[in-house]
């Protein structure tokens, strides 16, 4: 049986979803905080179990029988992320998964100034280390993001935010397809995947051009200072460690630590990744 975590969450239902038009429904269980929330699987003939990183017994209950499981990261970030990760994979050891994998990111790094990078290293070098067979999926960097980083700019013109870098914008219908292919295709990676990734590393800049294009409104990209950007969103609500932590988003763009691309998934889907035009597409004609 082949068992994921998150299933209730954006990427995992999709991997689910994907998942099930390649192998058949009773093969595929998920682990999932609130049982309810996955009814509809169950209704499809997924096994449902309830499975908390925070409480290990819940996972070798939701864990049972697997031959595979599929870990989908948290969305904590810091040592309770890393705590998280590894209660996991543990119970995933401890029922004798034949492979373990994990949605790591493209640019997880110990160095690197985005938090939840070195959370992500820290994760694949325990998990390279349990003696289980492991696949690690260095999954691009979410194209939805781009949404959050567009704030306003729609309605004032002006895309304000820190100077970036390039970034592997990726579609989650993407990554849950290449995830769910490879999860069908036991073994047909060992260890971490090349970056799973869009084939164009595109910067704020690239972003405002293409809105621009698209909505016939000029957007200008507008560079604010660090600091005065943090304090700005802080004032306007974000919490200050979530502020931080999204500076050193910036920071990290700037590196190049998002910029890396590559054919992999392109390969695997056996089509074009969706590309961010099409997600701006979507996020420029929302009413
Ligand atoms: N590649 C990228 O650029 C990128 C960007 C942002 C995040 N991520 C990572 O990708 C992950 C999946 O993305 P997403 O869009 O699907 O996010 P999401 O919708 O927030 O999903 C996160 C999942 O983690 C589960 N979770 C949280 N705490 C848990 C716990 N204690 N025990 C078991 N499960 C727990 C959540 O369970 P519930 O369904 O019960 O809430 C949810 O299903 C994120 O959690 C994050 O680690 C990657």
């Amino acid at each position: 049986m082949i068992i994921i975590t998150g299933g209730t969450g954006r990427l995992g239902c999709q991997i689910v979803d994907r998942l099930l038009d390649r192998v058949s429904a009773d093969r595929v269980g998920v682990s999932v905080r609130d049982t309810d929330r996955a009814g509809d699987l169950a209704v499809r003939g997924v096994r449902v179990r309830r499975g908390d990183f925070t409480d290990p017994g819940s996972l070798t209950d939701a864990f049972e029988g697997a031959t595979q499981v599929l870990i989908v990261s948290t969305n904590q970030t810091g040592e309770a992320a890393i705590a998280q990760h590894v209660a996991a994979i543990d119970a995933a050891r401890d029922v004798g998964a034949k492979r373990i994998l994990y949605t790591s990111h493209q640019g997880a790094a110990e160095d690197s100034v985005f938090a939840p990078m070195p959370d992500h290293a820290a994760t694949e070098r325990y998990l390279s280390k349990t003696g289980t067979p492991f696949t690690v999926l260095r999954n691009g960097f979410y194209a939805s993001t781009v949404q959050h980083l567009l704030g306003r700019a729609l309605e004032t013109g002006e895309l304000v935010a820190p100077a970036d870098g390039p970034v592997s914008w990726t579609a989650h219908a993407d990554l849950a397809e290449a995830a769910a292919i490879i999860l069908a295709d036991e073994g047909r990676f060992d260890g971490p995947t090349p970056p799973l990734t869009a084939p164009d590393a595109l910067d704020l800049a690239d972003i405002t051009s293409i809105v621009t294009e698209l909505t016939g409104r000029t957007i200008r990209r507008v560079v604010a200072d660090d600091e005065a950007w943090t304090a700005t969103i802080i004032g306007h609500g974000v919490p200050a460690d979530q502020a931080n932590m999204l500076l050193g988003m910036f920071h990290a763009a700037r590196r190049g630590e998002f910029s890396t691309t590559g054919p992999e998934l392109e390969n695997l889907l056996q089509r074009t990744a969706t590309p961010i035009r099409s997600t701006l597409e979507g996020l420029t004609t929302q009413p």
